[in-house]
């Protein structure tokens, strides 16, 4: 128990292992970039350049945007592992981490300029130097070549540069500028285009008022990837469903939005059907997509609810949730991963069971010809339909050749009411067994 009278011993961590450590609390070169245009975006940036260059030792990344910047007190501040500042209701940020571990995580030594009313403030972490004097310490810039790399997109507008040196992590070749080195970071490139296009979506395409972006890497505009399809005049838009949610204190409606996507045939071309099909292909896209301050953190899988099944893979998820139930969602700081809240997790497998139900339908070729349709938006010519009450379904469902769908719950119920003497025991360790195969294939 702690009493604020007892007696106090400061023990400040050890910068060389703990800086280090949080190396590899795992983002990749993808999610790391990502977290720093989480903080272009919060600065009210429009424009974000990322800029690659292969130079083999002396390769580089350089991540610029057209922000408010910063001070040079706000940006000591910003450099400092758990920086101090206040929250707003839609910040992308948390832990006052991202900056500098996502940094690291892909480099040994980063710099940040920024610019604000004209003045232009910079400082550097190097590896190097913390492990040499074990300090939480920062450096000013003196490399001449580094100072014109960094300052250079700020000649002419506010803003902030993040510079990435020392790619440790990835240019991890023998020889640093051969074909093999170059290859990869190429290889890299397209995967981050696809990456940012998917997370950033929203913002991309301008449908999050006050906040339009354009990201570039290397002068290409990206983009948007909507997992949803909504271009598309044979997406169906099902009817959202409202949770309520208390955690904490906070109160708020979580609201699902779910789609089911044309299939293969009713696509307006085959490229576009390949497109969506998503980074991990069109059986592992179904299923979540999970928007924290609509900046989407999951794309894809059922969260322990369901398992992904070809029957279903037209079904995806639009969830949306505000930065007050982050505890609730577990997020973690590379913002790659969030689960749902224990509290609503069952309300939410209920809820999704009819959507999920009606896109095995379209699947299964039982409904193409008449959705009911509720209304036609005219602004983007969508379908929105009715999903019947779960009842209605379950006696669709129960038509001769098309199976009833169980939730992972009901079944374990039904088997436990049909289990006599310790067969109980067996299904509960067989189920048990399996939740957590499953939330493992889920991650
Ligand atoms: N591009 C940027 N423009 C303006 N301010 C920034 C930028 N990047 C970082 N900052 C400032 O630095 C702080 C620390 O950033 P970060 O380490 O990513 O933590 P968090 O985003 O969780 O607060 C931010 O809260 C913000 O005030
Ligand atoms: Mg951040």
């Amino acid at each position: 128990m702690y009493k604020s009278m007892d007696e106090t011993h400061e023990v400040i961590p050890s910068a060389k292992r703990l800086v280090k450590s949080l190396r590899d609390i795992g983002y990749d070169f993808s999610t790391a970039i990502a977290d720093i245009i989480d903080n272009s975006i919060e600065a009210g940036a429009s424009e974000v350049d990322v800029s690659v260059g292969f130079y083999g030792d002396d390769s580089y990344v350089r991540i610029s945007d057209n922000g408010n910047g910063m001070s040079k007190e706000e940006l000591k501040e910003a450099m400092r592992y758990g920086s101090e500042r206040e929250y707003g209701e839609d910040d992308l940020g948390k832990f006052g981490l991202g900056l500098k571990t996502a940094s690291m995580s892909q480099c040994r030594c980063f710099s940040v300029a920024s610019k604000t009313n004209g003045e232009i403030s910079s400082y550097s972490w190097n590896l190097n130097h913390i492990e040499k004097t074990n300090k939480w310490e920062i450096l000013s810039l003196k490399e001449e070549t580094t100072i014109e790399l960094i300052n250079a997109p700020l000649s002419d507008h506010s803003g902030t540069v993040v510079l990435w040196e020392s790619l440790d992590r990835i240019i991890s070749f023998k020889d640093p500028s051969g074909e093999a080195a170059r290859k990869k970071l190429i290889s890299m490139c397209r995967e981050l285009e696809a990456y940012l296009g998917m997370v950033f979506h929203k913002f991309l395409s301008g449908e999050i008022s006050g906040k339009n972006l354009t990201i570039s890497i290397n002068g290409n505009p990206i983009q948007p990837w909507d997992p949803f399809a909504r271009n598309e005049q044979d997406t169906k838009t099902l009817s959202p469903i409202k949770i309520k949610f208390v955690h904490d204190g906070s109160q708020d409606k979580i609201i699902l939005q779910p789609y089911i996507l044309p299939s293969k045939d009713k696509f307006s071309s085959p490229e576009a059907f390949n497109h969506l099909s998503g980074p991990a292909g069109w059986n592992q896209q179904q299923g979540f997509y999970i928007y924290r301050a609509h900046r989407l953190i999951q794309s894809g899988g059922w969260c322990g609810i369901r398992v992904r099944d070809e029957h279903t893979k037209l079904s995806r998820i639009e969830l949306n949730f505000p930065p007050v139930f982050d505890n609730a969602f577990k997020i973690n700081v590379a913002k790659m991963r969030t689960q749902l809240p224990i509290q609503i997790k069952e309300a939410i497998a209920n809820a999704i069971r009819s959507p999920v139900l009606l896109a095995r339908e379209y699947y299964d070729g039982e409904k193409r010809s008449t959705p009911t349709i509720l209304n036609n938006s005219p602004k983007n010519n969508q379908n929105y339909i009715s999903v019947p009450p779960i009842k209605q379904l379950d006696n669709i469902a129960s038509k001769p050749g098309l199976p009833k769908m169980f939730t992972f719950d009901e079944i374990e119920q039904k088997a436990n009411e049909l289990a006599s003497g310790n067969e109980k025991e067996i299904i509960s360790r067989i189920f048990r067994h399996l939740r957590k195969n499953l939330m493992e294939g889920e991650k």
